[in-house]
């Protein structure tokens, strides 16, 4: 199972494993990081890049000092080549700035195999939901849908599935009665939070084996 993963070195406080966290929405994740590291830690994002110019999590970024941009797809391309040379250009930006492990924080895109393998035990994700419960883009629907009465968040090393690698870590929330699609959300998010920095802690300090 975790076959092909090579994880980021262990960082230090003097000597912070560089982070790349990618966005396409409004960034509440990238937020709390850039928060969290506003102390010194194991890990310090050095770029926030979208895939879309106008996407809100960008201005996190700025706010931040952090080199923040938008990456939209090639749309001159056909559309055939338009993801992988997408990705191409994503990695060229990572590579440039030197970065060692990629933060995907409410990045909507499926990535490619090739980019996966690239950054393979490197390239880790937040999906909200008890993964392997309710993958893909509507985890809060799916699982009020379920009828659910746990659900919650999970944090994984991405492979070349949807929503698959291994679980570094998982945190339950309870469905309420009541619920919708936005409250599960926020609440789930309000988690998320809280796990992400913790998790990149672990990784970047050397406490994660496969
Ligand atoms: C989070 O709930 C995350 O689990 C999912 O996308 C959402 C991103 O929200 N992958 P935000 O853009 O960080 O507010």
């Amino acid at each position: 199972m975790s076959e092909g993963f090579v994880l980021p070195r262990s960082g230090s406080e003097a000597n912070p494993v560089r982070l790349a966290v990618l966005v396409s929405g409004g960034g509440s994740g990238l937020a709390a990081l850039l928060r969290y590291q506003r102390a010194q830690r194991c890990h310090r994002t050095v770029l926030v890049l979208a895939d879309k110019v106008d996407a809100g999590g960008l201005q996190h970024g700025r706010d931040a000092g952090v080199r923040s941009i938008g990456v939209p797809l090639p749309m001159n391309l056909d559309k055939s080549e338009r993801r992988e040379a997408h990705e191409r250009l994503v990695n060229a930006e990572l590579e440039a700035a030197e970065v060692e492990l990629v933060v995907l924080s409410g990045y909507m895109r499926i990535l490619t195999p090739w980019f996966v393998r690239r950054w393979k035990g490197r390239l880790v994700n937040i999906h909200p939901s008890l993964l392997p419960n309710f993958p893909g883009a509507h985890a809060h629907r799916d699982a009020l849908a379920a009828g659910a009465s746990v659900t919650g968040c999970t944090v994984h090393l991405v492979d070349e599935g949807v929503d698959s690698g291994p679980i570094l870590a998982q945190r339950e929330i309870e469905v309420l009665p009541g619920d919708d699609e936005e409250a599960l959300q926020e609440r789930i998010k309000l988690e998320e939070h809280v796990l992400y920095p913790e998790v990149l802690d672990r990784l970047c300090s050397g406490r994660i084996s496969l």
